[in-house]
This record gives structure tokens, C-alpha cells and sequence, in this order.
């Protein structure tokens, strides 16, 4: 019997590759960057299942060049703003994604920035790297605390929740968070309050972190007019995606001092070249999202994602579904 034949958009950690490679026929691009649009377009013809990352554009000229063999698009990651899900549902192709696994390693990493902006951890770095630490100063560096101050969580899905858990639990933190739904069980748990307005959040909170979709209602929803709400001393902290905030208002703020600090995980545009006035300044620290970047997540993702890809093909529901209606 053939077996079917699959697209794999970048090498993706084991055992996952190995267990598709045994059942199916697979075509690996093995580039460290990802798959020109125009070699993507090609790659995907005849195939019935495609593993793509969020670097993949999956869109209905993508998944009209697949054709109708194609029954399963396994996003290697938990956000699908990098897939139009409506178009693949109209064509009955299921989309499946990574949830749960990445959550507590995407919430360190948050953590990570809280905390390195806060306490200005990379200003302090490449003091040491310059020479310049000459003896003990009193005023050397001066942050700010993270234990017991007001913690804003813009989206408190998942990660969100972890976050807020960290904060509140490990830090002492009040935790305000902004969110379409109530979350009693977190309020109840963490002390948390849910804050009426994105306004009333940017002017408590001393850290402000986001964990929003993507969205056309969340797009730039950090942008000039926002970024004048926050205390002059607030730091702003983004792993969830880049367009969450204006790029330029952000840069502006931080040349001004509007506000005191960035980490930043995601950026618009990704990557954000080394030029770009926001990479040189002392108040942001960016890295290359690399929130759920633990050997042991990565690992779960991929093998997450070939069960997903692997049981539409044997005819099964995957474990992980965005577009359940597929099967209506
Ligand atoms: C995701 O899964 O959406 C992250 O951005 C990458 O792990």
C-alpha cells in the first residue's frame, strides 16, 4: 500500500520525525531558514499532510496548490494567526495546533524578562563585559522590585494564567488581568481582579505582560495613545506576538523614558533587524522568540504535532483540533 505523502516545513526535534518517516512519505526541508513561498507552493502539491511552523503563510493559494489530497495542516505551535483557518475550513482541511506543552517554558521566559528589565540585568551585563565595574556603588543600576508590585496580564488564557501564577504566588504580585471572560477560579486562587478596560490596566500595573491572540481587534492595541497610559516607571513585556504593539510608539516611548523598560520576545517585523533603533537601546531587551525554547517543550511540541497530523491520516481525530466544525 502507498504510503501517504507528507511535507515537513523544517527538521523538527525526535522522536517525532522518525515516527512520521516510518508510516508515511516524507519530504523534510531541512534549511535553517524556512521554504521560499514560491518552493512551499511546490512542496505542497499532492501532499495529504503538511507539519508548517509560524514562519508558514497557510493561505487559500497555499492550500489550493496542495489540491485535494490534503487533509490536515499541524501547525508546529500553539497560535495559528500564520494560518487562514476560515479558508481551510471551507475546503473540509483540518488544522491542528500545540497547546498546553509550552505553557509553563513560554511563562519562565516571561518571567525571565520581568525580571531582566526590572532589575536591569542586561545594562549590568555589558557593564561587567566593558570593564566599566570599577567597585561597589550605591546608586549603581538602579531597578526595580518585582516582589509585591501590581502585575497587569493583558489575555489570560493559558499562559496568561501562568504567568499571573508566577507573579502571584512566587513574587507576592497583585495581580490585575484583562480578558473577553471572567476567571473566577484564577480570582479566587491568585486574588486576582479583572480590570474593566485596557486603560484602567496600563495605569495600575508597574509590569504589564501580554498573552493575547493575535487579532484585527488586538493589532497595535499597544500603540501611542495606550503606551501615555502606563506609569512612567511600568515595564512592558510581549512573548505572545510582535503586532500586539506599534513597533514605532514603542521606540519612541522608550527614547523618551515614557516608559522605563521592554522585553520583548516577539517584534514586528520578525525578525527586527540588528539595525533597528529598538535593538540598541540600553531600556529593551529583545530576544528571538524563543519562549517555549526548553529541549523537553520543543521535543513535546513536535512529537504533539506529528500525533495530530498522524491520526487525521489513519482516519482518527486528532488530538488537537482549531477548526473542530471540519468534521460537522
Ligand atoms: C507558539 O507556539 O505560538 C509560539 O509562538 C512558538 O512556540
Amino acid at each position: 500500500m502507498n504510503k501517504p505523502k507528507v511535507f515537513i516545513s523544517r527538521i523538527i526535534p525526535e522522536p517525532a520525525l522518525e515516527r512520521i518517516e516510518a508510516v508515511c512519505d516524507a519530504e523534510v526541508w531541512t534549511e535553517r531558514l524556512p521554504p521560499p513561498r514560491s518552493v512551499l507552493l511546490e512542496k505542497v502539491v499532492d501532499k495529504e499532510g503538511v507539519i508548517t511552523l509560524l514562519t508558514d503563510r497557510v493561505d487559500d493559494e497555499l492550500l489550493e496548490a496542495a489540491g485535494s489530497s490534503l487533509k490536515v495542516v499541524s501547525n508546529y505551535a500553539i497560535g495559528v494567526d500564520n494560518v487562514d483557518v476560515a479558508a481551510a475550513t471551507a475546503r473540509k482541511i483540518l488544522v491542528c495546533n500545540t497547546p498546553d506543552v509550552l505553557t509553563e517554558t513560554t511563562a519562565d521566559l516571561t518571567f525571565a524578562l520581568i525580571l531582566g528589565g526590572a532589575r536591569r540585568v542586561v545594562e549590568g551585563v555589558e557593564l561587567v563585559r566593558k570593564g566599566d565595574w570599577l567597585t561597589w556603588e550605591p546608586q549603581l543600576l538602579l531597578g526595580q522590585d518585582v516582589y509585591g508590585a501590581t502585575l497587569g496580564v493583558v489575555g489570560l488564557g493559558r499562559i496568561g494564567a501562568a504567568v499571573a501564577r508566577r507573579g502571584a504566588k512566587g513574587f507576592g504580585m497583585r495581580v490585575v488581568y484583562l480578558d473577553p471572560s471572567a476567571s473566577p477560579a484564577v480570582e479566587v486562587e491568585l486574588g486576582a481582579r479583572r480590570s474593566q478596560s485596557l486603560a484602567e490596566l496600563l495605569s495600575e500595573a508597574d509590569v504589564v505582560s501580554l498573552h493575547a491572540p493575535l487579532t484585527p481587534e488586538t493589532h497595535h492595541m499597544l500603540n501611542d495613545e495606550t503606551i501615555a497610559l502606563m506609569k512612567p516607571s511600568a515595564v512592558l513585556v510581549n512573548t505572545a506576538r510582535g503586532p500586539l504593539i506599534d513597533t514605532d510608539a514603542l521606540t519612541r516611548a522608550l527614547q523618551t523614558r515614557r516608559i522605563a523598560f521592554a522585553g520583548l520576545d516577539v517584534t514586528e517585523p520578525e525578525p527586527l533587524p540588528a539595525e533597528h533603533p529598538l535593538v540598541g537601546l540600553q531600556n529593551c531587551m529583545i530576544v528571538p522568540h524563543i519562549g517555549s525554547a526548553s529541549r523537553a517543550t520543543r521535543r513535546k511540541m513536535a512529537t504533539m504535532a506529528a500525533e495530530n497530523m498522524l491520526s487525521v491520516l489513519r482516519g482518527e481525530r486528532p488530538p488537537h483540533v482549531v477548526n473542530p466544525e471540519v468534521f460537522i
